[in-house]
Order: C-alpha cells, then structure tokens, then sequence
C-alpha cells in the first residue's frame, strides 16, 4: 500500500500505514472465530478437526473462551494453538478452571472430565480467567466478580460481558469485546448468550462486528434479538454458530452444531427481524474475509478463471 497522508484529527500526528493496513476475520465454524489486526491475532472459541486441526499453527496472541462446553472449551484444538512464541495468555471463563462437580452429573453431554479444567492440557502460567464485568442480573442482582475490569492488553482491550448457559449464578460465563485501539475497530463474541440484559447498553456503539450465536431465533424469540441490537447498537452482525453441508464448512458432519436445513433462508429470517436497525453481515464458514480499513467493508471479488477446458456450451 502507498504511504497515508491523513492526519489524525485529535493530535495531528500522521497515521502509519500499518495502522490503517486491512485487517482479516474469519468464522471458524460452531462458535470459532478469529481476527488477524496485523501486529496482534486473536481467536474466540476454537474448535478444529481433520485437517485443519493437523494445520492449525500458534498463531494467536490472545485466545478467549467464552465457556467450559466442549464446543467452546476444545483441549484438541487449544494444544496446538496455546504454544509458541507467539501465543501469550488463554482467557477463560471461571467454569474452564472450577467447573460444576460432579461434571459429567451437571454438564451432561456438554462438558467433560477428561477436559477439565483446562490447566490439565494447556499451562497454568498461561491461562487467565476473567469474568464479566457487564451482568445480566436476572442470574442474581447481587453478584460482582474481582478481575472483571477493562483489560489494557496493549494494542487491544478487553471488555467483559456475562454470556448465556451459566452453571450456576457463580460459575459465569463470559462474552468478549475486543478492541484494536490504532485501528478503531471492535468485535464482540457473545459467547452463546440466550437474552439480552439492560446491562449491554454499556456496549452501545462501541461494537463493530458483533459476532451473533443463537440469542433471539426460534418460535417467539425475535424481540430478544431486537432488544439486543437496540441495546448494543452493532455495525454489523455476523451470524454463528450453525453448521452447513458446504464443504469449507471446517466442522464435519455428526459433530456440534446442527444443519440448518436451508442457510439462505435462515439469514433472511435473521434479516427480517433486524430489518434496518443494522447491517446482517452473512460469512461463510472457514473462509477468511478481508475487510477494508478504515472503512470496515468486507471486500469481495469475481473469480475470474474457468472451471472447464472446453466450454460445455459450445456444442
Ligand atoms: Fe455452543
């Protein structure tokens, strides 16, 4: 890219070109997510298999997990990515470390022993629990959790929500926003957050990329859904955590989450109830985007090439 010549408005100091470079997101299927800012990398949830668990690379400089289930917590995928040089703090939730005992009587199908906590498969120095600092009090109008300030990572912060699936009203879970200070761009991940709380309005514009679970679909649930957006006020929403037949679609058939039988018409529906209050941003599972800075503008092409040798049309 050519050098900038704009000129940062509050102290007229001019603006690296690294600053304003674009920056990648990716949907890594189920609840994964990931951000490549440039000098920073982070993902959400990671949950890997086949082969892009076998080419998975440490990468990230920050991880966060939203909660102990195993589609969030993945020991598999968090020991390839939580090594290296790169790699500096996995963030959890308290469940990850003090989950719910016995686990397999309280968590079912969703979490397990042989996971749990998470020290067992990634090092203790370098694992963190944060907890929420913005809560849905109705899990208790009386909680308030040591360690849930805004988190000063540098090049980003971090701010805390309480997400949905709560163990128990002390086992909180958690939702992330994430912001790249330089670059003025934020990500929420939910974490699977069920409704919305008078809280969130703490969030209001401060969300780019608000990266959506499953709060507010199904039979009489819209309005949470509307609730949310009019409480945070996001640029964009981008749906998660369903599962396609496509095949870049990295999570395999008989694993977490479910299909939907039509996706086309499962973001329309999304879009209907969003109607003009933000901007639905659909992605395709393990695909990373582009997005143009600093207009924040996912950036797609045509592909120019043939998919035959002689044109089938010809004859
Ligand atoms: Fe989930």
């Amino acid at each position: 890219m050519g050098a900038k010549t704009e000129r940062n408005g509050r102290n007229d100091l001019p603006i690296a070109d690294s600053q304003m470079d674009n920056i990648f997101l990716r949907w890594w299927g189920c609840g994964a997510f990931d951000a490549r800012f440039g000098d920073i990398n982070i993902a959400f949830d990671p949950y890997l298999f086949n082969q892009n668990l076998a080419d998975a690379e440490p990468i990230y400089d920050y991880i966060f997990i939203s909660h102990e289930h195993f589609d969030h917590c993945h020991p598999v995928t968090l020991q390839k990515l939580c090594r290296g040089e790169r790699f500096k703090k996995l963030f959890v939730n308290l469940g990850c470390m003090t989950p719910a005992l016995p686990i397999a009587e309280k968590y079912g199908d969703a979490a397990f022993e042989r996971d749990l906590p998470i020290t067992k498969h990634v090092p203790a120095d370098k694992v963190q629990v944060l907890y929420p600092k913005h809560l849905n009090e109705s899990q208790g109008t009386s909680r308030a959790f040591q360690g849930s300030d805004t988190l000063d990572l540098g090049d980003i912060q971090v701010e805390t929500i309480e997400s949905g699936e709560n163990q128990t009203p002390n086992l909180p879970t958690n939702g992330y926003l994430i912001t790249h200070i330089k670059k003025n761009v934020s990500i929420l991940h939910t974490g699977d957050l069920h409704e919305p709380y008078p809280a969130l309005i703490n969030l209001q514009g401060k969300v780019d990329f608000l990266i959506h679970m499953k709060l507010g679909l199904g039979a009489g649930l819209a309005p949470r859904l509307i609730e949310l957006i009019e409480l945070i006020q996001p640029h964009y929403v981008i749906p998660t955590h369903y599962r396609t037949d496509r095949k870049s679609d990295p999570i395999p058939v008989g694993h977490w989450p479910p299909n939907v039988t039509d996706e086309m018409a499962f973001i329309e529906s999304m879009r209907t109830i969003i109607g003009d209050r933000t901007h639905l941003l659909p992605f395709t599972a393990g695909i990373e985007y582009e997005v143009e800075m600093p207009e924040k503008q996912v950036i797609w092409k045509w592909e120019w090439f043939n998919t035959w040798d002689v044109p089938p049309w010809r004859e």
